[in-house]
């Protein structure tokens, strides 16, 4: 057999740990896939004193210098499970342009900045995969940029965070509030001690602008994702959407689409969203992630799996680890970034969406045709109208009523100034919540 693959690891935590626990398990069959063995030449920490259990590892091999291990002549493989932009954009950057190979699961790095990384594997004939970064250990990149090549994708719609999915699956099961669900899912070791990556959409939208960079070969960043969290998401908006025959969703949109003067786009956005039951993503429960492919000639695909935990990821990125093994071994790289298309990214004002509007208005004559005349001035057009009596209580006149309004597509600003203009009318006591619906009703 030949000489080994030497692999730098930089973190050992819930990620790294589990890499080297399946590199440990598994040597031997990665050794044959590969033709190779993979040695660890070293794992960089930030707490040399840190107890890692009865980890299967060597403990002489940890250090606190990322930075010399990368630079090591010994090593032919950096594997990057340490998170954040600085300092991992430098030693990845570092590394790459030395014409090692990276494996990443780092999604904040690759949406903050992919371009510095791509363009330092261009320099230094390396590879560069990330399929850990997108929805854990689901196969998804690599369809995206090898198995669908020769197709035209038109629309990629996924739920890509795993925290906000138990805590939008545990508010629809139980009835319960955001804050309860949040703390259920940090009790239960999903959510992180600050969770604002997660419910603010940003983790997401970072998995967003990954996938629409693949799906459209078009260099899109997290700076080009419109992105809405889940914290405003009530407990009244999901009963909402289940008397509609709803679930309410974090989706990530990508989706082609023309502009006004007909130039071909992309819009990439993260928001909370009504979808029907019969949508093929409102049965992904739990932290599980699932995303959605439209493509011209191969139609629809949906990817399924786990999307978030230590092994699930690390099963990712051996994955990642045996290719770019191989193509070491076979003094070849993989295809380079393609980003030819260079699409333009359609503001948020221009996606066509649909909102499911409730408003709590004045019980009197009239004011059903003066909300109407409302979407009417702002061209939306209204697809169905729902009245009841304030709270939802028995019918009757009363003093208030309950309105619901669910629209036809529209642009989102059209729709975003229909509620301000809502909000301004002394019949509207309160514009109770605004949902956008996705995948018809
Ligand atoms: P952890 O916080 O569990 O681990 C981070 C590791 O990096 C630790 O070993 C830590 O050292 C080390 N580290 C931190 N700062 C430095 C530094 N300055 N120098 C050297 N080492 C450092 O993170 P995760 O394993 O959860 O995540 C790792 C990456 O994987 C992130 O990019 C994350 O977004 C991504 N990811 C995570 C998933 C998950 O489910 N956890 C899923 C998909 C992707 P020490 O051990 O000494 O603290
Ligand atoms: N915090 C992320 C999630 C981890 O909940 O999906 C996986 O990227």
């Amino acid at each position: 057999m030949t000489s080994p693959v030497r692999l730098a690891l930089l973190g050992c935590g819930t990620v790294g740990s589990e890499v080297v626990r399946l590199l440990h398990e598994q040597s031997a069959d990665l050794a044959a896939r590969i033709g190779a063995p993979l040695e660890i030449a070293g794992i960089a920490v930030r707490r040399l004193g840190r107890d890692r259990g009865d980890l299967p590892v060597d403990p002489a091999l940890f250090t606190t210098d990322p930075l010399g291990l990368i630079k090591s002549d010994d090593v032919d493989v950096v594997v990057e499970v340490v998170g954040g932009i600085e300092p991992a954009r430098g030693w990845l950057v570092e590394a790459l342009r030395a014409g090692k190979s990276v494996v990443t699961a780092n999604k904040a790095l690759l949406a903050e900045d992919g371009a510095a990384l791509h363009d330092a594997a261009a320099e230094g004939g390396g590879d560069l995969y990330y399929e850990a970064s997108v929805a854990g250990a689901i196969p998804l990149l690599r369809p995206l940029r090898e198995s669908l090549h020769g197709d035209r994708i038109n629309r990629v719609t996924g739920i890509v965070n795993g925290t906000t999915n138990f805590i939008l699956s545990a508010m629809d099961a139980t009835g319960a509030g955001f804050a309860e669900a949040l703390e259920e899912a940090t009790e239960l070791g999903y959510a992180e001690a600050d969770p604002t990556a997660d419910v603010e959409g940003f983790d997401a939208a970072a998995k967003a602008a990954i996938l629409a960079s693949l799906a459209f070969h078009t260099r899109v960043g997290a700076a080009d994702v419109h992105r809405e969290g889940i914290t405003e998401v009530t407990a009244a908006d999901v009963a909402s959407a289940k008397a509609m025959g709803c679930t309410i969703k974090l989706l990530c949109i990508a989706a082609r689409g023309a502009d006004a003067t007909g130039r071909e786009t992309v819009s990439v956005r993260v928001h909370p969203a009504m979808i029907p039951l019969s949508h093929p993503l409102a049965g992904v429960g739990d932290a599980f992630n699932a995303v959605f492919v439209e493509a011209e000639a191969a139609g629809q695909l949906m990817f399924y799996g786990r999307g978030a935990g230590g092994a699930p990821t690390a099963s990712a990125v051996l994955g990642d680890v045996v290719a770019v093994a191989r193509n070491r071994l076979a003094g070849v790289r993989a295809a380079s970034e393609s980003a030819y298309a260079d699409l333009a990214v359609r503001p948020m004002g221009e996606a066509l969406t649909r909102y499911h509007i409730s408003l709590d208005v004045a019980d009197r004559p009239g004011v059903l045709a003066a909300v109407a005349g409302v979407f009417a001035r702002h061209d939306v057009s209204i697809a169905t109208v729902r009245q009841g009596p304030a709270g939802g209580g028995a019918a009757g006149r009363g003093e208030d009523a309950d309105l619901v309004i669910v629209t036809h597509v529209a642009p989102d600003a059209a729709l975003a100034a229909t509620v301000r203009e809502l909000r301004g009318l002394d019949i509207v006591r309160s514009v109770a919540s605004v949902l956008r619906v996705e995948g018809g009703l």
